[in-house]
This record gives structure tokens, C-alpha cells and sequence, in this order.
């Protein structure tokens, strides 16, 4: 099958669904490709290197004639009018908002993936544009609040005085959030961050900012990644955190959603006029109502505080290169996944969970919305009878081998108590309570620090060690070539080796791992 990658058409639109890069897997899949000429210009992709790639050039009509069309934006009706019927559109569409592009791409016979409705499961993040452009967007938020800004990011101590760091506020923990935190932590900032869903207080402390909970017995725990409208009373002693907060930030980022709704409202103008001038807020949500009262779409709205408020809906845009290269490596992702005989041939697994979630439009129907999926790591407090019903991507386990083992390990503890000495018995109880008192106290340990604990419980095996150079002290050396001698001394040898690897192993991973986090040369 031939794939089309058209140019852009949309206003200011500046990426191009595929790369050289992708255009040389996709033939490696089977495919043939055709370019559309000067379409990756304004993400500095050249005509010349698809054609490097593989890639033949054409014109927009044959593109778009192509059996399978991948693109960015949604098409218009005369790009769909381009297209032959029966052939497979790969896009961003807006389901939820756009009946009518659906009904018409069904009755013209397109069958449509589309890229922002990948599931959010874990299986799924390699193909997830939205994931992959709201990292870029929460990034590209930062800088440009950086380029508006007129002081430091990070603290410095200069000849002509002492520069304090700038404080950074985020809300809303998602990708973009995340991104967010992890761009200003790195330009040296002091970040705060919050979101209504209990589950990020740990993702954003370990991206190393302060996360500020809101006092509300109303935060969400989510069963699907996504959260839901906040409570009045959330609301509520959200305004309070907010008022609290805000007038000491430098920089606040919204990017609070609740996916299919208006974004929430969470800075009034009394709140953004508490702010110091030249503060600047970005408000990711523009498009969408705006998390920032007086926020306008694609553009800077200076207050009468001298506070400014960047409204950019373009963000991914931005970096039109790094953009264009995540999308077009979600799309060769969902290509591989299409294409499982590696043999050019599209195929569409509607028993698929992430190709069914995708699948807007087929055979002249529209299949959106698709059966919903469950996902998150935190327990949905839904009725058990309601997940029972959730078509998930994992079966619940079944708990009776636990039981089983649970059984024959307490047969085992009673045959050892009547069997063994009385001092064994002694010993059998300590190492239980160890155990116990082990699962308890790393049970309860960051997971970010289990390989330093690792490494230093390894380190207890230096006991074995003493053990061996206590053994080599029983060898009488004129006694050496004795078999009783020999075997002490290889004992000693191979233990002595092999804690020795627990225990500096177990450091030299620990210390390799701590250098990732550590800045400059290592
Ligand atoms: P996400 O769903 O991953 O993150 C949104 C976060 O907001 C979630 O963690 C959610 O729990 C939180 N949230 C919802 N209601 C909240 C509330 N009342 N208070 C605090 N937190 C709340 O979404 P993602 O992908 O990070 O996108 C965020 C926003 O950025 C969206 O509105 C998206 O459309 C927008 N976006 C804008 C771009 C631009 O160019 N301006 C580019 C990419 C994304």
C-alpha cells in the first residue's frame, strides 16, 4: 500500500505528520511513501531527505490520493473530496467535537484513526499524541514564559548582588504539568505544584518540586488517568490554596482539564491582580474556556497589574522539528501495529483495545465513542460489580494459588516446630519477624530510593566475607595440599568473590544511578 503525507494546510500550522527518519521505517514495513513537496519545510525537513529517505515527491492531489493519509490536523472538505474512497485517514480529529467531519468521512467511505483518541494505557503511550505534544507544549510553556519574564530562573550570587530563584507555580500534575515542572526545575526555579488528583502529590515530588495539597477531603483518587469536575467544597478551599499561593509566584502555569468540558476556572482576576507586576501566567487551557480569568487565545494579555497572561493554543507548534518527530514516531508506532505480516498491508484489530479506541469511522460507519477502558494505577473506588463490567486490559488475579501457597507455608512452619531442635525453632522465629518487619519497613520506602536501600542491604552480606577470612584462618598452611584444607580454601575464594560482587556491585549501580541525577561532569 502507498502512504500520502501531505502538507499542512491549517492556518500557522508549522509541523508535518512524518520524518525522514519515519518515511525509512515505514518503507522498512513494506510501504511505499509519497511526500508532499515542501511538506516538512517549516519543521526544517527538506524535500531533499524524504527523497534520501525513500520518499518520492508529489504533488498535493497525489498525496492525498494515497490508500493510506497521515497528517496532522483534521482535514477540510476539499482535502477530503481529494481523497479516494476506501481509503484509511491517520489524523488528529476531536472526536468528541466534530459529528459532522465523522459523518462525512463515513459517507465518503474513509476509515479513520484517530491519533488523539489513543487510549490512555500503558500499552498505548507510544502512540499517544496527545502525551506526546502536551510534553512538548508543557515545556515550550515554560520558555515562553522564560522569554516574558525579566529576571532569572535560577538564583545567583553576582558581583552586582544577589539574584533570588524564580518561584514557579503549576497546576494541573498531567503531562504538560509534569513537562512543566521538569523545564523549571532545570532552568534552577523553585517549583510548586498541585492537582486534584491525590495520585501525583508522589510524580510531582519526584520531578523535585513541592506539591501543595488542597485542604479538601474531596481530592480525587482516578480510575482512568483523567479527573472529574471538582466538588463545591474542592472548589472552594481550592480558591483559598490558590489566593494564598499565587501572589508569591512568579510564574503560574494552568494546565487543568477535564477531558470532553470546559477547563476549570482556577484563578479569578482578584487573584491574578495579587500578583507582583511582571509576573507572567501561561494559561495552557486557552483554548478550551481557560483555567485564568481575563486569558484570551493566542494572546499576551497584559493586566492592569502589569501581569501578563499568555494565551498561545500553539505551544507543540512551537518547536515544530521535535513536534513533527514524536508525531510522525506515534504514527510509524501505530504502523507497526497495523502492519503485523511487515508486509505493506493495513490490517484493523477491532478486538484491539488501542485500535478499536482509535477507530472514529469504518466502512462507512462512525464507531465513535468506542467501549471505555479502565487504567491507573490507583484502586477506582467504583462498585465491584461496575469494574466487573469494564472491559480492562488485565483480568483480576485469581487469589486462590496465594491461599494455596499462604496453606503450605504454615503446613511447612508446623512440620518444622515439632521436627527441629528447640534452638533452630529460635532462629525460624527471628527470620520471620525480619521478614515481616522487612516487607513493612520497604514497603514504605520511595521507590525512587529502592536501589540505594538495595545496595546497602547487599552491603550486610560483607558479613559473609568476615566469614570466609575467619575460615581461612582455620587453614593450617602445613597442611595446605589436604583435602579438608582444600575445600576450606575454595569455599572461602568463591564466597569471599561472589559477596564481594553483591556488595560493590550493589554500590557502583547506586552510584552510577545517583550520578543521572547530578549536574555537570560526573
Ligand atoms: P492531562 O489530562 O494529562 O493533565 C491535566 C491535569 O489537570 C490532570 O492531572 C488533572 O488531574 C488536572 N486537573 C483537572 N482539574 C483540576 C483542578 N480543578 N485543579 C487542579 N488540577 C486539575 O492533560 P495534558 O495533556 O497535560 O493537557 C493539559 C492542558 O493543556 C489541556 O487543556 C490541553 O488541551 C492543553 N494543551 C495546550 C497546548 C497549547 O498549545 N496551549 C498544548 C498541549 C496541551
Amino acid at each position: 500500500m502507498r502512504i500520502g503525507i501531505p502538507r499542512e494546510s491549517k492556518t500557522g500550522e508549522s509541523r508535518v505528520a512524518g520524518s525522514p527518519k519515519t518515511v525509512t521505517q515505514l518503507i522498512k514495513l513494506g510501504y511505499s511513501v509519497c511526500v508532499e513537496s515542501r511538506a516538512g519545510v517549516k519543521a526544517s525537513l527538506p524535500d531533499q531527505d524524504y527523497a534520501e529517505a525513500g520518499a518520492e515527491i508529489v504533488s498535493t492531489e497525489e498525496a492525498w490520493a494515497a490508500d493510506v493519509v497521515t497528517k496532522i490536523n483534521a482535514p477540510t472538505d476539499e482535502e477530503i473530496a481529494k481523497m479516494r474512497s476506501g481509503a484509511v485517514l491517520i489524523s488528529m480529529a476531536d472526536a468528541p467535537r466534530s459529528p459532522e467531519l465523522l459523518e462525512k468521512l463515513a459517507k465518503k467511505g474513509i476509515t479513520t484513526l484517530a491519533m488523539d483518541s489513543v487510549p490512555r494505557i500503558s500499552r498505548a503511550q507510544s502512540l499517544d499524541v496527545i502525551s506526546s505534544m502536551a510534553n512538548i507544549g508543557g515545556y515550550r510553556a515554560v520558555i515562553e514564559a522564560g522569554h516574558e519574564f525579566g529576571s532569572f530562573f535560577t538564583g545567583q550570587v553576582t558581583a552586582a548582588g544577589k539574584v533570588p530563584p524564580a518561584k514557579v507555580f503549576v497546576s494541573g500534575a498531567g503531562v504538560s504539568g509534569l513537562a512543566a515542572i521538569g523545564c523549571a526545575r532545570s532552568l534552577g526555579a523553585i517549583v510548586f505544584a498541585t492537582d486534584i488528583r491525590a495520585e501525583t502529590a508522589e510524580q510531582v515530588e519526584s520531578m523535585g518540586a513541592t506539591f501543595v495539597a488542597v485542604e479538601s477531603g474531596d481530592q480525587q483518587q482516578s480510575s482512568d488517568g483523567y479527573a472529574k469536575e471538582a466538588t463545591e467544597d474542592y472548589a472552594a478551599a481550592a480558591a483559598r490554596m490558590y489566593a494564598e499561593q499565587v501572589k508569591d509566584m512568579d510564574i503560574v502555569i494552568t494546565t487543568a482539564q477535564i477531558p470532553g468540558r470546559q477547563a476549570p476556572r482556577l484563578l479569578t482576576e482578584e487573584m491574578v491582580a495579587t500578583m507582583k507586576p511582571g509576573s507572567v501566567i501561561v494559561d495552557m487551557a486557552a483554548s478550551s474556556g481557560g483555567n485564568v480569568a481575563g486569558s484570551l487565545p493566542d494572546e499576551i494579555v497584559v493586566t492592569p497589574g502589569g501581569v501578563k497572561i499568555i494565551g498561545y493554543t500553539d505551544l507543540p507548534g512551537r518547536l515544530p522539528t521535535q513536534a513533527s518527530q514524536m508525531f510522525a514516531t506515534n504514527v510509524l508506532n501505530l504502523m507497526k501495529l497495523l502492519t503485523p505480516g511487515k508486509d505493506g498491508q493495513l490490517t484493523i484489530d477491532t478486538e484491539d483495545v488501542v485500535q478499536r479506541g482509535m477507530l472514529v469511522v469504518q466502512d462507512g460507519q462512525v464507531t465513535w465513542p468506542p467501549p471505555q477502558v479502565s487504567v491507573s494505577a490507583a484502586q477506582a473506588a467504583t462498585a465491584p460489580e461496575a469494574k466487573a463490567a469494564e472491559p480492562t486490559e488485565k483480568k483480576p488475579l485469581d487469589p486462590r494459588p496465594l491461599y494455596v501457597g499462604a496453606g503450605l507455608v504454615a503446613a511447612l512452619a508446623l512440620v518444622l516446630f515439632f521436627v527441629s531442635p528447640h534452638e533452630l525453632l529460635g532462629h525460624f522465629m527471628v527470620l520471620m519477624l525480619s521478614v515481616v518487619i522487612g516487607f513493612y519497613v520497604i514497603g514504605n520506602v520511595a521507590h525512587s530510593l529502592h536501589t540505594p536501600l538495595m545496595s546497602v542491604t547487599n552491603a550486610i552480606s560483607g558479613i559473609i566475607i568476615v566469614g570466609c577470612l575467619a575460615g581461612l584462618q582455620l587453614v593450617d598452611p602445613a597442611k595446605l595440599a589436604e583435602p579438608a584444607s582444600i575445600v576450606i580454601l575454595v569455599l572461602s575464594v568463591v564466597g569471599i568473590l561472589l559477596a564481594s560482587i553483591n556488595v560493590f556491585g550493589g554500590f557502583t549501580v547506586t552510584q552510577r544511578m545517583l550520578n543521572m541525577f547530578r549536574k555537570g561532569p560526573k
